[in-house]
């Protein structure tokens, strides 16, 4: 099957996933939304123990490699319903609270319903000056759901553990290849992890596509599936900081937006996350440069990805990852460049035709005597 990239195609799927709240745990209706888009074109199709959709592409069984992309976004949790029906909430997954005042809210009822919600602010008019300046914690914020007693909250289905996300819709911004929305981390990575699925024909080695859960809670669900696939390497497919706007110096702006897929050197602080396998980078690099798709290196100096887990489950399994430049990540206004998406996705199936039995025991490993 044929299938081309086409622009269009991934701002819908972008919509359709982003769209789907999935904060990290609660995973269940982006996963059927994925087998739904993907399941006429894998070899097979399983949710594993840990709640992770796996999709294999088999190809001609010279080794396998598991490509890594998260369904899971960050969101809230419902710690308490006051006697007035305000709800107070604690973070799943990595918020500034800077981000959070003055935001409308979805949360997801016992009966999977929605309530819409906004996390409410002080008017400036009775503002202190002091508290203008001053960035409101996270504990002191809370939601209203416009009732007037926590009775009428249960009623609604709300509970404590009730999840909640922030409310926002993809758009094209001015120019329409730029799109905007809340939870491109990572939903923009599955869009290219699909992408590609669809086009992957004739590799050498079994492609196991895995969206994972719980990334944003210590990328969990990318260490059990690694553990259980056992791949010969695994790229990770996630965002990266495009830090190309106001306020960052020069220096500073090591990924643009637009510029093309970032191939993975290193991030995590002080390389805590991942320093990307050489010969994964490198071959990353030589497809893009045969194929002459743009690309960018990437060192992110905070964050990471799946890869890092995969990196350190069992003896060590070789990892890289290639990351869609991103601004404002983790809030609800992330914003991407459909073409660096294409982009990644070129780059994603030509790497995965290029790695065959010769390479993987030559080049990514070499017995000695
Ligand atoms: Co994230
Ligand atoms: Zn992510």
């Amino acid at each position: 099957m044929t299938v081309e990239i086409n622009k269009e195609d991934i701002f819908r799927l972008a919509k359709k996933l982003c769209e789907t709240p999935s904060p990290s745990g609660f995973e269940s209706k982006i996963r059927e939304v994925l087998i739904e888009e993907i399941r006429d074109y894998v070899d097979e199709l399983w949710i594993d123990s840990m709640g992770n959709l796996i999709a294999k592409k088999a190809g001609q069984g010279e080794g396998k490699v598991m490509i890594a992309a998260h369904m899971d976004e960050i969101g809230l949790m419902i710690t308490n319903i006051d006697k007035n029906g305000f709800l107070r909430f604690v973070p799943v997954g990595g918020w500034s609270p800077r981000i959070l005042p003055a935001q409308r809210v979805l949360i997801r009822t016992i009966d999977g319903n929605t309530v819409h919600g906004v996390i409410g602010i002080k008017p400036p008019h009775i503002e202190k000056s002091e508290e203008r300046q001053k960035v409101i914690p996270l504990e002191n914020l809370f939601i209203d759901i416009g009732v007037t007693s926590d009775e009428e909250a249960k009623k609604l289905g709300i509970e404590v553990g009730s999840i909640a996300v922030i409310e926002s819709t993809v758009e094209r911004l001015g120019n329409p290849d730029v799109i905007t929305g809340r939870a491109f981390d990572d939903k923009i990575g599955v869009v290219t992890a699909v992408e590609t699925l669809k086009v992957l024909e004739d590799s050498k080695v079994d492609a196991y596509f895995v969206f994972t859960v719980q990334e944003e809670v210590g990328l969990k669900g990318a260490r059990t599936a690694a553990f259980s696939i056992n791949p010969d390497i695994g790229i990770a497919i996630d965002v990266t900081i495009a830090a190309d706007v106001p306020g960052t110096p020069e220096h500073a702006k090591i990924v643009k937006l637009g510029k093309g897929p970032a191939i993975k050197v290193m991030d995590g602080r002080a390389g805590s996350g991942l320093i990307a396998h050489p010969a994964i980078r490198d071959l990353l690099i030589a497809v893009a440069k045969e194929e002459k798709i743009p690309y960018q290196l990437e060192v992110l100096p905070g964050g990471t990805t799946d890869a890092s887990a995969i990196q350190i489950t069992r003896e060590g399994i070789p990892a890289g990852a290639i990351s869609i430049p991103t601004r404002y990540i983790h809030s609800p206004i992330e914003i991407v460049h459909l073409e660096d998406v294409t982009n990644a996705v070129k780059l994603l199936a030509k790497a995965i035709k290029k790695v065959d039995s010769a390479w993987i025991n030559n080049v990514l490993r070499r017995r000695i005597k």
